[in-house]
């Protein structure tokens, strides 16, 4: 393959073999069950004890939900897509300008996952953002298009405010006191993945991300409204999350999984491509200060079923391996 991102304008006839997965782990498309039943939870409802009912039950039962009347604005989601689709059509040698395959920098373009641990790749691009502080990360985030900066600072606090009251709801759902993960945490961290899953030849072979739990503590996910991708693994069968209008997806990280002793789960999801249309979603992640001892929250009979780990150095981790291999969780077991 003659350039580093995937979204150079080349159009590939065949998917190039260093993208084909081997048999056994295609994702067997065919086998995929629509889902119609992850949860839509009304945040605009008045009964806030229901709201919590609701959230402790998709947080213990799916470990997934969507939001709607989640208090983002709808100019401000726009905006963002906006300049997410305008940044990945500008010509690649402006977008190599931010290149990098080392995850350890604050602000980047990549391709795949971790190139350098990886042994087949991915059909996606991404282009990564420290979102927290602003002040001392917007400097550095693209200047083109030229309404980026502007945009998605506007939607990166937005999102966060979000993200605050869904750790309030969830604390109570745990039967804890609202402020509990929020405290728990520490001054959080907020990174973005802008994905951008460009079509592909022959998608029944690869995937666009595959199977992995996010290892921060709550992923805010804006779908594409047009084009599906994302799945989660339930009860051992993947399932289609469809894009639900003006919603956003929310996932429990390991973080909180951990925290409340595994009763939330960090499920498994994935995000595969079609052969038609490419496909974006922005994905906001809120993360424990590096500093913040994750430990259970509650006690249960069973005991702790983790040890206590800083979220420093659980990221580290997460970063030395592969996606698709074990819950890195099950490195933390007691
Ligand atoms: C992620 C993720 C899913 C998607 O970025 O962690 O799971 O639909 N994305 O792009
Ligand atoms: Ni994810």
């Amino acid at each position: 393959m003659d350039t580093k991102v995937l979204s150079s304008g080349i159009k590939y006839l065949t998917l190039p073999e260093s993208y084909i997965r081997p048999e056994s782990e295609r994702p067997r498309l065919s086998e995929v069950l629509a889902c119609e039943d992850v949860p839509v939870i009304d945040l605009g409802c008045e009964d806030r004890a229901q709201i919590v009912q609701q959230i402790g039950d998709a947080c213990a039962n799916f470990g997934f939900f969507q939001v709607i009347n989640h208090g983002v604005s709808l100019e401000g989601v726009e905006k963002m897509i906006g300049v997410a689709s305008d940044f990945f059509r500008l010509p690649v040698e402006e977008k190599l300008k931010v290149y990098s395959d080392d995850p350890s920098k604050t602000m980047r373009l990549s391709t795949s996952f971790n190139l350098h641990k990886e042994k087949v790749h991915n059909w996606r691009d991404y282009l990564r953002l420290h979102c927290y502080p602003l002040d001392q990360y917007v400097p550095e985030w693209p200047s083109n298009p030229p309404p980026f900066k502007e945009a998605v600072s506007n939607y990166c606090a937005e999102v966060r405010e979000l993200g605050f009251r869904l750790q309030e709801l969830i604390s109570e759902s745990l039967g804890l006191e609202k402020n509990y993960i929020k405290k728990a945490l520490g001054e959080q961290g907020q990174h973005m993945a802008v994905n951008y899953y460009p079509p592909c030849p022959e998608p029944e072979l690869t995937y666009g991300l595959p199977g992995h739990t996010d290892p921060n503590a709550l992923t805010i996910l804006l779908q594409d409204s047009q084009v599906a991708g994302l799945q989660v693994l339930r009860n051992g069968k993947w399932l289609a999350v469809d894009p639900h209008p003006n919603a956003f997806v929310i996932n429990i990280g390991d973080q909180l999984q951990a925290l409340s002793n595994g009763r939330y789960k960090s499920v498994w999801h994935r995000a595969v491509v079609n052969a038609e249309k490419a496909r974006m979603s922005v994905a906001s992640f809120l993360c424990p200060n590096d500093d913040a001892l994750i430990s259970p929250a509650t006690q249960d009979e069973v005991g702790p079923i983790y040890r206590d780990f800083t979220y420093g150095e659980y990221y580290k981790k997460f970063w030395s391996r592969n996606l698709d291999q074990e819950h890195c969780l099950e490195l933390f077991k007691n």
